[in-house]
């Protein structure tokens, strides 16, 4: 299986549209040690002809033209695409506004848990996917999935799905709620693993704990794909970029005590990379000492592009 990091920042990107922090203002102004990172999404394929989308980014158009492999194919008619599935990992506005990109009357197949499918069935503005042509399939929370093409052939990438703590997503918050509404299903995981292939990828973009259960999960020759939104839990107070903590957010942060840095330190796993990393993250500097921290630890932090073999 290949895979390859297509958006590695959080929602609002980087730099974010309206933002004069630091490090946005550092990656307006072309600083070199400051890489602009497109909004969170992933691709994967067996056979690099037919590729799966995990979460689709409103930064999907752009995505697409910056990478070659999700071009339509030269031989593959006047509408194609080489993208035969897209699996979401929750209803934030980050994974799931990309789905309007892909409106063109385009055969594929949307694979998303039932809390998930419900925000797309009772927002009419995703009525824009004609059922007759996109097919919407559920995912359980627990149990495998070959994922699927519109033909109904397998395309040779298998998924476990799993719920992980997290909360419902940000427009939908029930404030009177201490969950905020949140229930199971509405942040999930994935163990995503390639035809033929002996490890996996585990891809968890957004986390609020991590588990006993979800560190069973992953096996010592696997890959693991891990929300990196924020350095410290506090750090967009801190900023004045906002009231929330990561805690708040539904997510942990790289380096509190009860970080995930800490969380999967004794955790044998092949490769560790933070994806999801939000704009606030001083780690977005190259040359910063949180980047040399986590990757002493033993991190890596996705770029766009970032390709990833198994
Ligand atoms: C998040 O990951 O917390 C969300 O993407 C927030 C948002 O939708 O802006
Ligand atoms: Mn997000």
């Amino acid at each position: 299986m290949y895979i390859k990091i297509i958006g590695a920042a959080a929602g609002g990107g980087f730099p974010q549209w309206n933002c004069n922090y630091k490090t946005s203002q550092n990656a307006f102004n072309h600083c070199p040690n400051f890489s602009p990172r497109t909004q969170s999404s992933m691709i994967a394929s067996s056979d690099m002809k037919r590729w799966v989308l995990f979460n689709a980014s409103p930064d999907l158009r752009q995505q697409i033209i910056n990478t070659p492999e999700l071009h339509p194919a030269k031989n593959g008619g006047l509408r194609s695409t080489p993208i035969a599935a897209v699996v979401l990992t929750n209803a934030d506005i980050d994974h799931i506004a990309g789905l309007l990109t892909m409106r063109e009357r385009q055969p594929f197949v949307i694979y998303a848990t039932s809390r998930v499918m419900q925000v797309l069935q009772e927002n009419p503005v995703f009525n824009v996917l004609d059922r007759s042509i996109v097919k919407f399939k559920t995912l359980s929370l627990s149990g495998e999935t070959d994922i699927v093409g519109v033909d109904g052939n397998a395309i040779g990438i298998k998924l476990e799905s799993f719920a992980v703590p997290g909360k419902i997503a940000l427009f939908l918050e029930d404030l009177s709620k201490q969950d905020l509404g949140s229930q199971a299903g509405d942040t999930i995981g994935l163990k995503i693993t390639g035809l033929g292939d002996h490890s996996s990828v585990i891809y968890i973009p957004g986390c609020a704990d991590v588990t006993d259960q979800l560190r069973q999960k992953v096996n010592s020759e696997d890959v693991l794909l891990f929300d990196g939104t924020l350095f410290t839990d506090d750090e967009m107070i801190k900023a004045d970029l906002g009231p929330k903590t990561g805690k708040r957010m539904g997510h942990m942060s790289m380096s509190d005590i009860d970080g995930s840095i800490n969380a999967w330190q004794n955790c044998k796993i092949k490769r560790k990379i933070f994806v999801h990393i939000n704009n606030s993250n001083p780690v977005l500097n190259d040359l910063s000492k949180e980047r040399a921290l986590v990757e002493n630890a033993g991190w890596e932090v996705s770029y766009d592009g970032m390709g990833i073999k198994l």
